[in-house]
C-alpha cells in the first residue's frame, strides 16, 4: 500500500509516498521556507500559511510524477494535525481531507512529534520496541519511554526553551542569523576546548526535567564580556553545544537506568547535530546497549515522516472524518495504540 504523507506544521512543507510492501519512502519532496522567514530572524506564522498554501499542492504532484503512480494507487493520505502553527496546521489538514475526499480514501491525522519519534524505523538498522527516545526539536525536548506502538510515557520535558531553540536563541545573539541551530554548530568546529565552562543545567539534582534558557542567558553575558573576535565567538559556541550535549547525555543516561532499556532513538532537528550524535554513540557503547538516529534529512522536519508514521496509524484502522481540525498543542501521552 502507498500511504502519501503532508508535513506543514512550521516552516517547512513536506510531502512523501511510503510504499509498506517495500517498506521504503518511494518519492519525496521539501520545501524550505527558510529564505522567507530570515530577514525577520524567526518564523512569522502568517507567512508561513501562505506558503504553505502556495507549495503543497505542487509538492504533492511532484511526488505523484516522481513515484510514477497516480490517485488509484494511494490508499491513504496522512497529515500533522498537531502539534505547531494553528495556521499552517490548518493549511496541510484542510489540503488532506480535501484531498482525500476528492480521491475517495482516507485521511490519517499524524502526531508530529510520534511523526519524529518513529523516523528512525525508516534506516535499515532500526530499533525493536521497546526503547528510550530523546526526542529534541525547535519546539520540545522530551525523553520518552517507548514502550510499544503508540504507548508512550513521557520520562521529562523542558520546562522551559526546547533543544533546538535554545540553540536559535544563542545563535541569534551571536548575529549568526537565521536558522540558527546548525549554524551554531558549524562555528563550534572551530572552537577550542576548555576556554568557557558553561553550566548543565538541571544536572545536580534527581529528575528528567530540562531548561535551557539559562544557557541562553549565560551566553549573553560571556559574550558581553568577550573581545567579540572571531575565535572568541567559536569558543563561546563550543562551550554552548557542550553544556548542550552534555546536560542532554546525562539525561539520557539517567533515563536508560530507570527504566532499565538498552536502546536509545534520538530524533527531531536536534539529532541532527553531530556532536550529539558521536557522543551518545559513544555513552552507549559504554553502556553496552545502542543508539539509533534518523538520517539527517529525516532529523528535520519532512514529510516522510508522516507517511510513516500515517502508515502506520491507518494500518491500525485509524482515519479521520471529514471535519477539519488542527491542534497547536497536543500533548503526546494522550496517544495509544488504538
Ligand atoms: O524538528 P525540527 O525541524 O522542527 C521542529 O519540529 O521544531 O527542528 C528544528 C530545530 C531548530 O531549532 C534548529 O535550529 C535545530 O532543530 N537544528 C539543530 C541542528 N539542525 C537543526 N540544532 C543543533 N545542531 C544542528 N545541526
Ligand atoms: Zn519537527
Amino acid at each position: 500500500m502507498n500511504v502519501l504523507g503532508i508535513e506543514t506544521s512550521c516552516d517547512e512543507t513536506g510531502v512523501a509516498i511510503y510504499n509498506s510492501e517495500k517498506h521504503e519512502i518511494i518519492a519525496q519532496a521539501l520545501y524550505s521556507q527558510v529564505e522567507l522567514h530570515a530577514e525577520y530572524g524567526g518564523v512569522v506564522p502568517e507567512l508561513a500559511s501562505r506558503d504553505h498554501i502556495r507549495k503543497t499542492a505542487l509538492l504533492t504532484e511532484q511526488v505523484l510524477r516522481q513515484a510514477n503512480l497516480n490517485q488509484k494507487d494511494i490508499s491513504a493520505v496522512a497529515f500533522t494535525q498537531g502539534p505547531g502553527l494553528i495556521g499552517a496546521l490548518l493549511v496541510g489538514s484542510t489540503f488532506a481531507r480535501s484531498l482525500a475526499y476528492s480521491w475517495g480514501c482516507p485521511a490519517v491525522a499524524v502526531h508530529h512529534m510520534e511523526g519524529h519519534l518513529l523516523a528512525p524505523m525508516l534506516e535499515d538498522e532500526k530499533p525493536d520496541f521497546p526503547f528510550v527516545a530523546l526526542l529534541v526539536s525547535g519546539g520540545h525536548s522530551m525523553l520518552v519511554d517507548v514502550k510499544a506502538f503508540g504507548d508512550y510515557e513521557i520520562l521529562g520535558e523542558s520546562i522551559d526553551d526546547a533543544a533546538g531553540e535554545a540553540f536559535d536563541k544563542t545563535a541569534k545573539l551571536m548575529d549568526l542569523g537565521y536558522p540558527g541551530g546548525p549554524r551554531l554548530a558549524r562555528l563550534a568546529e572551530q572552537g577550542r576546548p576548555g576556554v568557557y565552562k558553561f553550566p548543565r543545567p538541571m544536572t545536580d539534582r534527581p529528575g528528567l526535567e530540562f531548561s535551557f534558557s539559562g544557557l541562553k542567558t549565560f551566553a549573553a553575558n560571556t559574550l558581553h564580556k568577550c573581545d567579540k573576535s572571531e575565535q572568541a565567538l567559536a569558543d563561546i559556541a563550543y562551550a554552548f553545544q557542550e553544556a548542550v550535549v552534555d546536560t542532554l547525555m546525562i539525561k539520557c543516561r539517567r533515563a536508560l537506568e530507570q527504566t532499565g532499556r538498552k536502546q536509545l532513538v534520538i530524533a527531531g532537528g536536534v539529532s541532527a547535530n553531530i556532536k550529539l550524535r558521536e557522543q551518545l554513540a559513544e555513552l552507549m557503547t559504554k553502556l553496552g546497549g545502542k543508539v539509533f538516529y534518523p538520517r539527517p534529512e529525516f532529523c528535520t522536519d519532512n514529510g516522510a515522516m508522516i507517511a510513516y508514521a500515517g502508515y502506520q496509524r491507518f494500518s491500525r484502522g485509524d482515519s479521520e472524518s471529514l471535519a477539519i481540525e488542527a491542534r497547536p498543542r497536543w500533548p503526546m501521552d494522550e496517544l495509544n495504540a488504538s
